[in-house]
């Protein structure tokens, strides 16, 4: 037990004190109450024969106070420090800021998007994004041997029992239009936006998956200049007044007449589209298919078409938001860089 003293002794020094809690911890550790070292082997002097206890009790007495005088100074200099400002620490310096997310450039285009739809009337509608062949093709016109089922661009699920109707990850929005119509008789006018999927080679404009927003508007009388003032509005709302937009005839199953729209690039620095001039450099940028809804879509839903015409919109979101910030690559929208994501 003797030994015991020295060791002890030898720890107490070595140990090194630079802070309120180290003192604290060292305080517990040798001297305190319950279990310290020190009035541990106080409580053990019982145990040695008669002769050596008054030996004992005198080195281990005198260690005790090593041990507190240890303390008492490592106190002493911690206080001073403090009261000088502390070693370490300059309150000069800058504070630490704490970590600021924001809301993803694709999310604030299709929030300022569906926010401008629904000051033009239009409610928001989200359907799933694992579909049924019906809703995604079949319902929407396209004939069965039409391009877009082919394996190339659309993921059909493999665990579709083989007489139920194939599911694939919708390859548009507009499966949207069925959905509302099979549940809601017109007037319809809504916004449908999501994420869809195509099997595409990866390329600066083209991702295996991206965003589009639907529109959807059935009502007695509903016309093709209606369709066009809303997409003005819209594109005007978004890119500014002096938007110059282009309607392309084209065709989709779903719509007769169909078109497609393209917005005037006139500066992919600042992204805003211009008046057309040959010379400022400009090109145009497709944004959305549009049209009059097929005959053939109401009969799938059972809307008669005799009493109701309606327009039906897609656009694409990415394009939108490449557009706005005069980005060139659809890519690194999901890439999630900070160093990008952080400048919107
Ligand atoms: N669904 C079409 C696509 O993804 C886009 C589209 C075109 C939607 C015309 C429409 C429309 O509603 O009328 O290529």
């Amino acid at each position: 037990m003797p030994d015991e003293i020295d060791q002890l002794r030898e720890q107490i020094e070595a140990e090194s004190i630079e802070s309120a809690e180290e003192a604290e911890a060292f305080r517990i550790k040798y001297l305190g109450r319950n279990q310290g070292a020190i009035p541990d082997l106080f409580d053990q002097i019982g145990d040695l024969p008669p002769e050596e206890r008054p030996e004992f009790g005198r080195r281990l007495n005198a260690l005790k106070e090593r041990a507190q005088e240890r303390l008492d100074a490592a106190k002493a200099r911690l206080k001073r420090e403090e009261q000088a400002g502390g070693p370490d620490i300059d309150l000069t310096l800058p504070g630490r800021r704490g970590f600021r997310g924001s809301t993803h450039p694709l999310t604030q285009t299709l929030d300022e998007i569906l926010r401008i739809l629904h000051g033009l009337g239009f409610s928001t509608y989200e359907g799933p994004e694992i579909e049924t062949d019906w809703h995604n093709f079949s319902a929407l016109n396209f004939p069965p041997d039409h391009p877009a089922r082919d394996m190339q661009d659309t993921f059909f699920l493999k665990d579709a029992p083989e007489e139920e109707d194939p599911r694939v990850l919708r390859t548009h929005t507009s499966p949207g239009q069925i959905r509302i119509m099979e549940n809601h008789d017109p007037p319809i006018r809504v916004a449908v936006p999501g994420r869809v999927y195509r099997n595409e080679a990866i390329s600066y404009k083209s991702f295996c998956l991206f965003h589009q927003v639907e529109l959807l508007y059935v009502d007695e009388g509903v016309t093709m200049a209606q369709l066009k003032q809303v997409l003005y509005s819209l594109a005007r709302a978004l890119f500014g007044e002096d938007v110059t937009l282009r309607f392309r005839p084209s065709y989709f199953p779903f719509t007769e007449p169909s078109a497609e729209v393209d917005v005037w690039w006139a500066d992919p620095d600042s992204g805003r589209g211009q008046a057309e001039d040959a010379d400022d450099g400009g090109q145009w940028m497709e944004i959305l298919g549009c049209g009059m809804v097929h005959p053939n879509v109401f009969d799938a839903v059972d809307v008669n078409p005799e009493r109701y015409t309606g327009y039906a919109v897609g656009m694409g979101v990415e394009r939108m938001a490449m557009l706005r910030h005069g980005i060139d690559d659809i890519r690194i929208f999901y890439e999630n860089d900070v160093r990008f994501l952080d400048q919107f």
